[in-house]
């Protein structure tokens, strides 16, 4: 049985701090359409992230760079349309806001006003994303980081794997850490590193770290929704239910 407490009143970015501070863990899944928000906004998932990862998760492609902004507002249409309770949070696709500054403020403002985002979402530190993040949240946008592995750094990661190994790593993901939060974001979502290197993050920073594939020690846990039930193929998510073979099974058995 969950030990999660379901708070009724809807989560902000405040709440999230409030959490942080109380020792409350923060519970978070990825959803992109209207039934899966649905359940998992009243099963009281405090933060529902409307990530990139459908690009592969729902989409079928082999990263996440190509989702475009359209595709994004559209699947966040469906998810807030159905939440009452969690926090929103809309990834910024690669391409909303890797150029210019002002393309980065209005697609921001876009998830918000079109698609009623709670926040967003913005892969990278400080010495490459400062400007943009420092600009969103200014015209009003909270804004969570994304560190460790950031998916949308495929092209110069050559793949998907474990961050911050080396000393010299650590240092700049934790410095990354620090500074994000210096800058104003909310939370950050800390993928694929070391649970000792959460864990001294997660300590270091007065904001709240929701990890995934980092280990235990982080304030809140989030997962792929597609991962959990079998669909994924992520090395660090436990499997709570094989629904293809559910859905497998019952079509079996209308046939
Ligand atoms: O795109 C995504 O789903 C994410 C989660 C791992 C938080 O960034």
């Amino acid at each position: 049985m969950s030990t999660h407490t379901k708070s009724t009143s809807g989560v902000t970015p405040p709440t999230l701090r409030r959490m942080k501070e109380q020792g409350q863990k923060i519970v978070s899944l990825t959803a992109y359409d209207f039934p899966t928000a649905t359940i998992i906004d009243d099963c009281g998932i405090d933060v529902i992230i409307v990530g990139d990862s459908m690009s592969m998760a729902v989409m079928g492609r082999h990263d996440t760079l190509s989702l475009s902004i359209d595709e994004m507002l559209h699947h966040l249409k469906l998810v807030t349309r159905a939440t009452s309770r969690a926090l929103v949070v809309a990834d910024m696709p690669f391409s909303s806001y890797r150029g210019t500054m002002d393309d980065a403020i209005d697609n921001a403002l876009r998830l918000v006003t079109e698609g009623s985002a709670g926040a967003v979402k913005v892969e990278g530190g400080p010495e490459t994303m400062a400007e943009k993040i420092e600009a969103i949240i200014e015209a009003g946008i909270p804004v969570m980081g994304h560190i460790g592995l950031m998916p949308q750094d495929i092209l110069s990661l050559g793949g998907f794997r474990v961050q911050g190994k080396s000393a010299e790593d650590r240092e700049r993901i934790m410095k990354m850490a620090v500074g994000l939060e210096q800058l104003g974001c909310f939370s950050l979502i800390v993928e694929c590193v070391p649970p000792r290197l959460a864990a001294e993050l997660t300590a270091a920073v007065n904001i709240p770290t929701i990890g995934i594939g980092a280990g235990p020690h982080c304030d809140g846990q989030v997962l792929v929704f597609h991962d959990m039930l079998g669909w994924g193929k992520s090395r660090f998510s436990k499997t709570y239910a094989d629904l293809p073979k559910i859905i497998a099974d019952a079509v079996d058995a209308f046939i």
